[in-house]
């Protein structure tokens, strides 16, 4: 390894600045890393910096950020187009859509674009093992799953995944900086589809979607059910509603390819959903109707 492959990481790219991309970026440059989010236009750009400057708004307002410290935030991140513009980035986390074959071209990108040999790629997949996409690389060894939760800036954990080629060191120094830097919880997961929550937490949902759909109850009593029955703060149908019903199905799709359990397979009710465009809270419509 050459003399870099100790060196803090001080520069962040982030790949797509949707839900999740946001939030990463938003943490990253909170603890003064230096951050440039690739999106995929100057729109998706643009939207990407309006949810982070009103997660920020949303802190300062709550009187939980300092507005100098949201401003200093601000000015540590930039928007680009083009993936060739991370080329200085010490550690890139790529955060778009969960479909495998968009994923595998950007790895696959990222591998010629960056410059530092020891750069770290990681992924904040969900689901897809960690193996395929380090393959697409010419850097294996230098990648890993760095699975944050939603909303970032307040979930504390982070899935790290080493696949069977990513380097003992590369594991350190992603793990020192997520904790060390960010001052996440870092749990390790072996690299199966779906890692320790998803594989846990995904039949739950698909259980509480299954019984909504056979008339077993009403998804506001399923989750009243939970949330007074077992002290969650939010019920399956409501989670799943905020983090994407098509999020939710992809990540169902990668499990049942994966392990092919009917536990994984995605309700008829899902799908039907995500065909019609009813996303959850981002399109105001999913399991329940959010006004925006
Ligand atoms: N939503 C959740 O609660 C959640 C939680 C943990 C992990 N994840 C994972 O995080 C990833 C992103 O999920 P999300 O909910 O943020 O999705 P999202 O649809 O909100 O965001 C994806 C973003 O990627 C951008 N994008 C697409 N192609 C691109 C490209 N070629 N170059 C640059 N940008 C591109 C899109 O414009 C969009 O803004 C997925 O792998 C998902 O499984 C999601």
């Amino acid at each position: 390894m050459s003399e870099a492959s100790g060196s803090a990481i001080e520069r962040v790219g982030v790949v797509g600045g949707g839900l999740m991309g946001a939030g990463i970026a938003e943490v990253a440059a909170r603890a003064g890393s230096s951050v440039v989010v690739c999106e995929m236009n100057a729109a998706a750009a643009a939207a990407g910096r309006d949810r982070i400057e009103s997660s920020l708004g949303r802190a300062v307002e709550r009187g939980k950020l300092e507005a100098a410290v949201r401003d200093a935030t601000l000015a540590n991140i930039s928007f680009v187009t083009d993936l060739g513009d991370l080329a200085d980035r010490q550690l890139v986390v790529e955060a778009v859509r969960e479909i495998e074959e968009e994923k595998v071209e950007i790895f696959a990108a990222l591998g010629k674009a960056l410059l530092d040999d020891d750069a770290i790629i990681a992924s904040n997949t969900s689901s897809i093992p960690i193996m395929k996409l380090a393959v697409a690389t010419n850097r294996p060894d230098h990648v890993l799953g760095l699975h944050f939760f939603n909303p970032v800036p307040v979930m504390r954990l982070v899935e790290l995944i080493p696949s069977i080629t990513t380097a003992v060191e590369v594991v350190q120094r992603a793990e020192g900086y997520v904790s060390g830097v960010l001052g996440k919880h870092v749990i390790r997961s072996q690299d199966r589809a779906g890692f320790v929550v998803n594989a846990l937490f995904v039949p739950y949902v698909i259980s509480a979607i299954r019984m909504l759909e056979s008339g077993f109850a009403s998804a506001e009593d399923i989750d009243l059910g939970m949330v007074e029955g077992c002290s969650h703060p939010m019920g399956p149908l409501a989670l799943a509603d905020m983090i994407g019903l098509d999020t939710i199905k992809n990540v169902a799709d990668s499990m049942y390819e994966e392990y092919k359990e009917p536990l994984y397979s995605a309700p008829p009710l899902l799908c039907r959903l995500v065909e019609a465009g009813l996303l959850g809270r981002k399109t105001g419509r999913g399991f329940f109707t959010y006004t925006r």
